[in-house]
């Protein structure tokens, strides 16, 4: 189908439709549940997936950089606890990360599929029966400090995942191999107790799956022919998305990604992902994957499905609404240098670093804006209101949540 009637018009998508997706078995899928909301699978047995990608914030926390590990509460009520650092990024709602298309993961793709083979931070220590790109990036999370787990100090799973993440995992397998009420729905999703790291990432991604798809949304009922799903306001914002303001040149196909790298000038602030050379914490995105200085400040064009129940935007949350980060894309320059630390809602931290300094730093403002790769074309706000509208489509009436929030898990830990 092609949206006529306006200048460079581009090929709208098709319908997202249950083929665009992997399979994945049920069976797994009702015991990814479980271990999804269970905090067994943290070092310190505090913290679960669900604790970052919650249903009561479209699958992410609702803030822009919350406190993984060690911190007390959900979403914005989350508070420091025990917590050292906040997190580096915003964490990412997971709508349709099951489909088959999607090949890069994390902000910055460092989980992706390159020439049908599995590249990632653990390089050749990936374990063996991974049956998903989804599956191979559950396993990370498991093994990171401050998100699920915990410092070194603490508990040998995080002493192991410092420097030997395939000991970590075996750890994180055998604990959950001793849960009983595990073991019988292990023996339902693979016709085995035997536990293992793989089968537990898999039964997370089978998880995902089942619960998080944004499909049969007006936007698709209108890519289906029903002229009606969608107000005149969000036919404009089609327009516009697909014609003069640009957007589907990288938000594009069913899932509004081309999974390719940009530099759209949001502000930088945060821990960041320091790496060993680095004189200062930042986040170059990209580069710190590819090692290519024009990665820098790059990050993967995301997925806009269901965007307007995910807020806060950016790899950093930096914008709180659709117009804000719709506006900075118009005037990336402008946005950068008038942002300020009262842009932001960040959680209150005790520490004595400041994570915000670069913001206003003029010399890594300079860097970011010699670097964009977005053209200013300012915005109306007759046509950003439609193109706000327009994303509002993108939305499921209804999500399908097949299995939800239990409300008990096996280990008998408290979920959030
Ligand atoms: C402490 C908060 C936290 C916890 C706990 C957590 N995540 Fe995340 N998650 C994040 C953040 C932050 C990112 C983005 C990190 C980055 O890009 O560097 C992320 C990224 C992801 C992504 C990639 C999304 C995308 O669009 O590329 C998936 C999938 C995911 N997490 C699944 C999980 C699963 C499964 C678990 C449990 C095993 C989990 N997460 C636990 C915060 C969390
Ligand atoms: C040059 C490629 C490019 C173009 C063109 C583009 N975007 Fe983006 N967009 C991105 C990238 C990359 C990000 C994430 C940047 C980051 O996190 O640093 C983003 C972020 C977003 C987000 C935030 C999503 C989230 O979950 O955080 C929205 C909404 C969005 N874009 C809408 C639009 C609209 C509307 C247009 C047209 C006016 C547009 N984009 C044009 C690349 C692009």
């Amino acid at each position: 189908m092609c949206f006529a009637g306006f200048a460079g018009a581009q090929e709208l998508p098709k319908p997202l439709s249950d083929d665009a997706f992997l399979q994945f078995d049920p069976a797994q899928a009702r015991l990814g549940q479980m271990l999804f909301y269970d905090p067994i699978l943290s070092g310190n047995r505090n913290i679960s997936c669900s604790t970052c990608h919650s249903g009561a914030f479209g699958s992410g926390d609702g803030v822009a950089l919350s406190f993984g590990e060690g911190g007390i509460g959900l979403g914005p009520a989350r508070i420091q606890g025990t917590a050292k650092v906040r997190q580096s990024r915003n964490a990412p709602p997971l709508w349709n990360l099951s489909a088959i298309e999607v090949r890069a993961l994390f902000h910055d793709g460092r989980v992706e599929v390159v020439n049908g083979t599995y590249q990632t931070p653990a390089g050749g220590r990936l374990p063996d029966g991974l049956t998903s790109l989804l599956a191979v990036q559950a396993l990370f999370p498991l093994i990171a400090r401050t998100e699920m787990a915990g410092d070194p100090e603490e508990n040998d799973i995080a002493l192991a995942a410092f420097d030997n993440a395939p000991k970590a995992w075996r750890l994180i397998a055998a604990r959950v191999a001793e849960i009983e009420g595990y073991q019988s729905m292990f023996d339902a999703a693979y016709g085995t107790d035997d536990v293992d790291i793989a089968r537990i990432a898999n039964a997370l991604a089978a998880y995902i799956d089942a619960d998080f798809r944004a499909q049969n949304t007006p936007f698709d009922r209108f890519l289906s022919g029903d002229e009606a799903a969608l107000s005149e306001q969000q036919k404009r914002g089609v327009a516009l998305f697909y014609g003069d303001a640009g957007c589907s040149g990288c938000h594009s196909g069913p899932l509004f990604s081309d999974q390719q790298y940009y530099n759209i000038g949001l502000p930088t602030f945060g821990p960041g992902m320091t790496r060993r050379f680095d004189p200062v914490a930042r986040d170059v995105g990209r580069m710190a994957v590819s090692g290519d200085r024009a990665d820098a400040y790059k990050f993967r064009t995301p997925f806009l499905r269901n965007v307007a129940n995910t807020a806060p935007y950016g790899h950093n949350g930096a914008y709180k609404t659709l117009e804000g980060i719709i506006r900075h894309h118009g005037d990336p320059e402008r946005g950068l240098r008038s942002y300020t630390r009262q842009s932001v809602d960040l959680p209150e931290i005790d520490s004595a670093v400041d994570d915000f300094a670069f913001v206003s730093d003029p010399r890594i403002q300079s860097q970011i804006i010699d670097g964009l790769s977005i053209q200013p074309k300012l915005i109306s706000s007759e046509d950003l209101k439609a193109l706000v509208d327009f994303l509002k489509s993108l939305s499921p009436s209804q999500p399908k949540t097949p299995f939800g929030r239990p409300s008990s898990v096996p280990s008998g830990l408290n979920m959030d």
